[in-house]
């Protein structure tokens, strides 16, 4: 159980104080069901640990995890700044009303009208991440004859995932100026010399589901031999240095994430040690986690429909959604738990997998779990769906997508509404005939 979940008197699971079978007969299934006191959590549990260092710096949160109009604004209420990565995650923090000096713009190929967007509603920062794309922001800045604050985004030829971290002189990546071969020197320079741009400082991200807190160390370490060239060389240390997110959750029992103070005592330790190396000023300290603030909160809850069984080989049983709602475990193998949460103290007693029902051999939600005999009509609850599941949610095979809801202290929140069939339709057009005059 994790957050706010029990069981109740009725055997049910509940989170928020909220009876997870309620709220299927309420809202329907699939459902995302979001416990709002585990954000809060999250969040204050990244400023803690920052608030034992002298230091200033920023918890922003990576709304591409799960963006949505309450949930940016709980962001704001969390005093957490704000990561967007398009025009429209920006639209959606605009609409909530989130202060736009704490929004800043991530991407490797934001259009005219996004970066136009962006300085006209006068963001935090615009992270810019190549060449053609810092023109664009001189041009655009220009023109429009506003001063715009700008970090750059390096690849720092450090990747994390997981348990392992690797270095390599020059990264494969799409995103960033290469640190190695001296494009974020230009960049700087080219920066500093552009009159309608302030540029702020520097950032990266070294990768996603972090456990291995030496990633981050080796990147920031790399990026301060850098600095303290550039310092001696164009009189320039970066106001800022945002290290990215990534951190780590336990989707498994097997996941084994660093707590959240350990995490950011190796950053910000390190940071402060090689500041002090370099006799450099200590930056501000930036981080933008997202799958850290709202991955454990959600729970996404199916009901169980058909079954199959292959004797010897495997028993199958299939949810009301799937690939359509968590792209997830088909896109990186993603794992996931699970139990049956109308019958949720009852042991395990068979080993399944759960399929989703959309058309594709792939729509395998976990491939392999121990539940309790299901039945048509359980409820499922898989946990640790929080982050990349509403917002990578699609409508494959015209499903509409599911309804959000947020819990807490006993109390339900509709945030999303379920797609209805008329608002999958509400793009398309009927064919005209003739389609071109003969
Ligand atoms: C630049 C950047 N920052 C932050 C994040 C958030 O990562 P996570 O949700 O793993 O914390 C991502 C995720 O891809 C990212 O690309």
């Amino acid at each position: 159980m994790r957050g706010t979940q029990t069981i109740n008197h009725k055997n049910h699971l509940e989170i928020g104080g909220v009876d997870t079978v309620t709220l299927a007969e309420k809202y329907g299934t699939p459902l995302y069901v979001y416990d709002v006191e585990t954000i809060r959590a999250k969040s204050r549990a990244f400023k803690a640990a920052f608030d034992h260092y002298p230091i200033n710096y920023k918890v922003a949160y990576a709304s591409k995890a799960f963006s949505s109009v309450a949930m940016v604004q709980l962001a704001a209420e969390l005093d957490l700044a704000l990561d967007v990565v398009s025009g429209g995650e920006l639209y959606t923090a605009l609409v909530a009303g989130y202060p736009s000096e704490n929004i800043h713009f991530h991407g490797n190929n934001k259009s005219e009208q996004e970066i136009k967007m962006s300085i006209e509603h006068h963001i935090g920062a615009i992270v810019v991440d190549n060449f053609s794309e810092l023109e664009m922001v001189k041009n655009i800045s220009e023109m429009e004859q506003k001063q715009v604050k700008v970090l750059l985004r390096m690849t720092p030829g450090v990747e994390a995932h997981t348990h392992e971290y690797i270095t390599t002189g020059q990264m494969d990546s799409k995103f960033g100026f290469d640190l190695m071969n001296g494009e974020v020197k230009r960049a700087i320079q080219f920066a500093l010399e552009a009159k309608t741009i302030e540029l702020c400082g520097l950032h990266s991200h070294i990768g996603s589901q972090i456990f291995d807190v030496n990633g981050f160390i080796h990147a920031i370490q790399r990026v301060y031999d850098h600095i303290a060239i550039w310092h001696k060389e164009l009189n320039y240390t970066p106001d800022i240095l945002n290290v990215g997110g990534g951190f780590g959750i336990a989707y498994t029992k097997k996941d084994e994430p660093q707590p959240v103070e350990t995490l950011i005592r190796s950053i910000v330790e390190t940071v402060i040690a090689e500041a002090e190396k370099h006799e450099l000023g200590l930056p501000e300290i930036w981080i933008e986690p997202g799958r850290s603030i709202v991955g454990e909160a959600g729970t996404t809850l199916y009901t169980v429909g058909t079954q199959k069984n292959i004797p010897n080989v495997r028993k199958y049983i299939t949810v009301d959604g799937g690939m359509s709602d968590n792209l997830r475990p088909a896109l990186y193998q993603a794992e996931y738990e699970a139990i049956i949460a109308n019958r949720a103290g009852e042991l395990p007693e068979e080993h399944v997998a759960v399929a989703g029902k959309l058309c594709e051999s792939g729509d395998i939600l976990i491939q392999d779990i121990e539940l309790p005999v299901a039945e048509r009509g359980d409820l499922l609850a898989v946990f640790c769906t929080g982050a990349y599941g509403y917002s990578m949610s699609n409508n494959y095979n015209r499903l509409p997508r599911p309804a959000v809801v947020f819990v807490e202290e006993g109390q339900d929140q509709l945030v999303i509404k379920r797609e209805t069939y008329e608002d999958l339709l509400q793009f398309d057009l009927s064919l005209q005939t003739p389609i071109k005059e003969k």
